[in-house]
């Protein structure tokens, strides 16, 4: 059941709109964003989270932090431009999406004053919000593809375990990882799905969870130590989670506790597929090691949601929100434009080549 996520409402002074997901399941609230601070804070603190969704609010970031540039001149534009996307470049630094976003913003606008002269600047603000507006609608159909890509690789009566969320909080509306369960379910498939909780941030039983079952999806929460166990027990037929981003060969990064997961399905023979958008791979980074992995506040792990559960003093705490799949773990990466089995560089390079 597609949920809308994220959009824009209104012309150029318009707002951007998104559901406050750190309030979920407790409270359905949409709260409003018309400035470059609120919408900053917003991607920073997960209100707005999940690489595409990332991605769509980067690009409408944009919108609201040039279009009150004053100046005339092309150069005052540009130079305000830089500053806007720099600043947005440092709200989170793993999803690729965020940076995929930012740059097609950028080309944009050199774009259309390459084309012309005497663009007017006020042009280009409509322009930026054009394009906004399309990688939002681009994102709704590329979940869907990616759903249809994936739904074939899922027989009926499957069990799908899942980490994280993936679905349509994550995107615009209808999700990667998510979209594939979906769509199985709208070609009458039967699928059940394990959903890891998600520690320290509670993804999967906020998110997902809450998803599944709005969606009619037979729905099982476990705490993330328990996947082992389910899967020796031959609850899980096959894993599908998303990624935040995908190096030149494979490698891919997506929540903490991902990388364990692959492990243990490779260990019990269980297929591991990873859902993700063309954008949200990286072919300037070579492998995984090179994916910059955020590392956030200890108090995510030793207070979540205001509730202490740790020593006040004298400990130390590690908290990384991301970890790398090595690609020899993924069966296959389910994208928008095919299904990429035992991913390489090679194959990696072929489809992303592919109109
Ligand atoms: O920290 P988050 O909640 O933004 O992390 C999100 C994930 O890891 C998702 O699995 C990933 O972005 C894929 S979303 C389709």
């Amino acid at each position: 059941m597609p949920v809308d996520t994220i959009m824009w409402e209104g012309g150029i002074d318009g707002k951007i709109k998104l559901i406050d997901q750190t309030l979920l399941p407790g409270e359905f609230k949409y709260i409003y964003c018309e400035d470059l601070p609120c919408i900053w804070q917003a991607i920073r603190e997960l209100k707005v989270r999940g690489a595409p969704a990332i991605g769509i609010a980067a690009a409408m970031a944009v919108v609201v932090g040039i279009r009150n540039t004053n100046t005339g001149s092309l150069n005052g534009f540009f130079k305000k431009l830089k500053e806007v996307t720099s600043y947005i470049r440092t709200s989170r630094p793993t999803a690729v999406n965020l940076f995929w976003a930012l740059e097609r913003m950028e080309r944009v606008a050199e774009e259309i004053v390459g084309a012309r002269c005497n663009v007017p600047v006020q042009g280009i603000k409509e322009r930026l919000l054009r394009e906004a507006i399309t990688i939002y609608e681009e994102d709704k159909d590329i979940c869907r593809r990616i759903g249809k890509n994936g739904a074939a690789l899922l027989k009926n009566n499957c069990r799908v375990l899942t980490h994280c969320n993936a679905g349509g909080l994550a995107t615009a509306d209808y999700g990667t990882a998510l979209g594939v369960i979906f769509a199985a379910k709208e070609q009458d498939k039967k699928v059940r799905v394990y959903v890891d909780e998600t520690r320290p941030l509670l993804q999967g039983s906020r998110l997902t969870a809450w998803e599944l079952v709005q969606a009619g999806i037979e729905t099982t929460l476990i705490c993330d130590n328990m996947a082992a166990s389910v899967m020796k027990e031959g609850k899980i037929d096959c894993v599908i989670v998303g990624a935040d981003r995908i190096a030149a060969n494979g490698d891919a990064a997506n929540k903490i506790g991902t990388y364990g997961v692959s492990i243990l399905a490779k260990e019990h023979g269980i297929p591991f597929y990873v859902a993700a958008p063309i954008s949200t791979f990286d072919l300037r980074i070579p492998s995984g090691n090179e994916i910059p992995i955020e590392q956030r506040n200890a108090k995510e792990v030793t207070e979540p949601f205001g509730c202490r559960i740790a020593p006040e003093e004298g400990l130390n705490v590690y908290n990384p929100a991301f970890d790398v799949t090595p690609a020899k773990y993924i069966e296959a990466i389910i994208t928008e434009k095919g299904v990429i089995l035992h991913p390489d560089k090679e194959k990696i390079r072929l489809l992303l080549e592919k109109k």
